[in-house]
């Protein structure tokens, strides 16, 4: 892995990105909208940017060009499919040989096997219906999405992350296919971790066509039912899935 593209390179999750990019030694292009170019005077002159919407087929085709790994933050923004136009331009426009890696929530579920709490289910039901009621947010466009993804031939990883605080990195977030898994109950991540996670997921065998759902490492629910792979002397948890 040697070059990777960041869609949505601006925004919180993606800046995360790009310093464990850059931390790694990757070249880095990137796009993001045209007025959040300023979010990233700080890396300017470390990185390629290539301004425009992310569903901007012109503007990805050009980033993603000579990309190992693209990294694509999927934000159901708006009432024009963007999530779905999004997926669609890096499932189009990438590589035929690069991994592809995307962001998304808890409440997408590649088969069906996840077990929501009704807590959960009720917070999805009103973003849902108070989100495209104000015309917003359309989290049905993100599960879009997704079952494009999934439906691809794709060397993919579907990233989903749940609740999310700020602060330091305490290391690799443990992950489970299946939410309702109890190493995931403790539903906290920190931002930086879900996108260092996001950036292993470039190099990482295992984790080819999965949608892992992470817990931060340090979590209760993660100590207690994934205590092998959580801290180690390299202050990093060792990736792995929790115990069915
Ligand atoms: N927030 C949560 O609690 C949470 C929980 C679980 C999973 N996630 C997932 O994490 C990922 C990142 O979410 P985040 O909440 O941390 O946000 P974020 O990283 O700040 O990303 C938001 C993205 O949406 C773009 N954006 C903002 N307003 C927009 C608009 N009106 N039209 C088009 N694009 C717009 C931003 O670009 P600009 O820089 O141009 O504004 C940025 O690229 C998403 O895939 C989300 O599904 C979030």
């Amino acid at each position: 892995m040697k070059r990777i593209c960041i869609i949505g390179i601006s925004g919180k999750l993606g800046r995360y990105m790009l310093e464990h990019a850059l931390a790694r030694g990757y070249e880095v292009t990137g796009v993001c909208r045209p007025e959040s170019v300023g979010k990233l005077d700080k890396w300017r002159d470390r990185i390629t940017l290539y301004p425009g919407r992310t569903d901007d087929r012109a503007v990805v085709a050009k980033a993603v060009k000579g990309c190992d790994g693209v990294l694509t933050v999927l934000a159901p923004w708006g009432m024009s499919n963007y999530a779905s136009g999004t997926a669609q331009a890096v499932l189009d426009l990438a590589e035929p040989h690069a991994r592809v890696v995307f962001s998304c929530g808890w409440h997408i579920t590649r088969d069906g096997k996840d077990r929501y709490s009704w807590k959960l289910r009720t917070i999805v039901h009103l973003v849902n219906v108070i989100g495209r009621a104000v015309r917003v947010v359309d989290l049905k466009d993100q599960v879009e999405a997704c079952r494009r993804i999934f439906d691809s031939d794709r060397d993919y990883t579907v990233v989903r992350g749940c609740d999310l605080e700020e602060g330091e990195s305490e290391g690799l977030p443990v992950w489970s296919a299946h939410v309702g898994d109890p190493v995931l109950a403790s539903n906290l991540v920190r931002r930086t971790d879900f996108a260092l996670f996001m950036v292993h997921a470039l190099t990482d065998p295992a984790l080819s066509r999965q949608a892992p759902a992470i817990v931060g490492c340090n979590t209760e629910s993660a100590r207690t039912h994934a205590p092998d792979h959580v801290r180690h002397a390299d202050g990093l948890s060792r990736l792995g899935a929790a115990p069915a």
